[in-house]
């Protein structure tokens, strides 16, 4: 029985359903902004402004952001864990990775807001 697979405690459902219902979201957002530039014939900083002015639009994108940084941290130990056999390498690696995802959040929701 495996107790203990990388030498910190996580929860394998928690991870699993997190990983899923980021990955929805992201997919859904991606999806609406392949079809907001196969729609839009111009892209104009006017319109670029519009479509991230609406209260609804800002909530979905930070949802995408946020979404982005736990996606990304349990996908990424989840392919660390399986590539990276040194455990002070990977703990490193995960370190930096993880204040990347979460930094890239951060710089998102400021210039979100400041739309
Ligand atoms: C550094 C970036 C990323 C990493 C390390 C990562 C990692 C992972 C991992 C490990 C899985 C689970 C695979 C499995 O268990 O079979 C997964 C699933 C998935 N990811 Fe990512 N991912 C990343 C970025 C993204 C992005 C940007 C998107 C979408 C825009 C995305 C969409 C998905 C989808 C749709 C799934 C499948 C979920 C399911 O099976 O229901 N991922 N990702």
């Amino acid at each position: 029985m495996v107790t203990n697979q990388a030498g910190l405690k996580r929860n394998g459902v928690q991870d699993f359903v997190t990983l899923r219902a980021t990955a929805f979201i992201m997919t859904a957002f991606s999806l609406y902004m392949a079809w907001f530039f196969i729609s839009t014939p111009t892209v104009t900083f006017e319109i670029w402004q519009g479509l991230f002015a609406s209260t609804g639009m800002k909530v979905f994108t930070a949802a995408a952001l946020v979404s982005i940084m736990f996606h990304v941290q349990i996908g990424l130990w989840q392919v660390l864990t399986d590539y990276i056999k040194p455990v002070r390498l990977r703990a490193v690696m995960q370190y930096v990775l993880n204040i990347i995802a979460f930094a890239y959040m951060a710089y998102g929701l400021f210039v979100l807001w400041g739309v």
